[in-house]
């Protein structure tokens, strides 16, 4: 027998919810949103703070004790601090990614709502480089605002996306910077997603991080929790760890328990999920999504949304999961753990 909760065919349990609370962004990354021509939604067509926390109400009530707030940008939203405070009030740990521009407004909300964890993307230690990758001259605030968070006792985790060629010098730049400061720095693969001129060339694997960093360092692994996205290490005496999110390489689907909601309200079962349920519109409708939700789950994939070739797939673009769907066409030729 299982235990209650939210478990999919393939008897995983699902208790971490991502909400979206916008798919508008002050960055241009080029490898989330590489498009400066961005459509915003309409503010009707997202949902608003009485929905999100209503939705996500229903999520809790049927297993899910961990909500993370992303984005685009979840701090550009102008209701951000109400919906910070209200998810606040759910038996949840709530944590948020966020690109630091906007953190010093908030880091008296983040304290009052519990937020203990804070996932900050930041991509390079060179701020030519910076405003190359991201189109936008935010560095020095990014910079300050991501030390701030560490003197203020928060467990930041800072989301370095690799692509080589472009950056991937900055690799041991953030392995220094935990010599002196305790967070988690974590090297992600590139990722393909809609307009992001990904191409297998361009991904820096695991592998190759790892050999480039202990060119200088000696390293130490250390063990992994169970749905972590990241396998940790360590180099002795720095106050940081490090860690690597091979989605491309090695993806970490067997242990995953992640849900998703878009910022328009439609439901996702995996990063990589061809169908959305859209619940929103249900819920406004006066239907119970709880059966949506269940029917969503049931459909998930055993891994990267059943898309194991990767081979001319549709998918909303990094920033629109999100909002809006564009073509996709991706060609995977790593091999994957199943
Ligand atoms: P915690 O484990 O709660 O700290 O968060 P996280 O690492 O899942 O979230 P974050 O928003 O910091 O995302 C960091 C990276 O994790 C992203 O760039 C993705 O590469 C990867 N990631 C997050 N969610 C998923 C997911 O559902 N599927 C896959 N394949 N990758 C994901
Ligand atoms: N590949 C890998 N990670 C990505 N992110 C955005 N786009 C990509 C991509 N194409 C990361 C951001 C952020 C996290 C939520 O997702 O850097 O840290
Ligand atoms: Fe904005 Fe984050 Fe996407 Fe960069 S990665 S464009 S900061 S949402």
């Amino acid at each position: 027998m299982q235990e209650q909760g939210l478990y999919d065919t393939f008897g995983r349990k699902h208790n971490y919810l991502r909400i979206s609370l916008t798919d508008a962004c002050n960055l241009r990354c080029t490898y989330c949103m590489p498009d400066e021509k961005v459509i915003v939604t309409p503010s009707h067509k997202m949902m608003q703070v009485d929905e999100i926390v209503e939705i996500a109400k229903v999520f809790v009530s049927l297993g899910v004790n961990k909500i993370r707030l992303t984005g685009g940008e979840p701090l550009v939203r102008k209701d951000a601090k109400l919906i910070i405070q209200q998810l606040a009030k759910l038996p949840v740990e709530l944590s948020i990614s966020t690109n630091a521009v906007l953190v010093n407004e908030f880091i008296e909300d983040f304290k009052q709502a519990n937020i203990r964890s804070v996932n900050v993307s930041l991509d390079t230690l060179n701020a030519d480089d910076f405003l190359k990758i991201t189109k936008r001259g935010e560095f020095e605030k990014i910079k300050q605002n991501l030390f701030l968070l560490v003197k203020e006792g928060f467990k930041v985790k800072l989301n370095m996306v690799v692509m080589k060629g472009i950056n991937e010098n900055a690799i041991l730049d953030f392995i220094e910077l935990t010599k002196d400061f305790a967070l988690d720095a974590r090297f992600i693969e590139f990722m393909p997603f809609s307009g992001n001129d990904w191409n297998r060339e361009k991904v820096f694997t695991q592998t190759e991080m790892l050999q480039l960093i202990q060119t200088k360092y000696n390293v130490l692994k250390l063990e992994d929790e169970l749905n972590d996205t990241a396998k940790k290490y360590k180099v002795p005496g720095h106050k940081g760890n490090f860690g690597f999110i091979s989605t491309v390489s090695n993806p970490f689907c067997n242990t995953c328990n992640r849900l998703r909601l878009t910022a328009d309200g439609k439901m996702k079962n995996c990063l990589f999920s061809e169908g959305e349920t859209d619940l929103l519109n249900a819920y406004r409708n006066g239907i119970n999504i709880e059966p949506l939700i269940i029917e969503n789950l049931q459909a998930k994939k055993q891994a990267l949304g059943g898309r194991f070739d990767f081979e001319n797939i549709e998918n909303r673009s990094m920033i629109k999961i999100g909002v809006k769907t564009k073509p996709l066409i991706m060609h995977n030729k790593f091999p994957l753990r199943r």
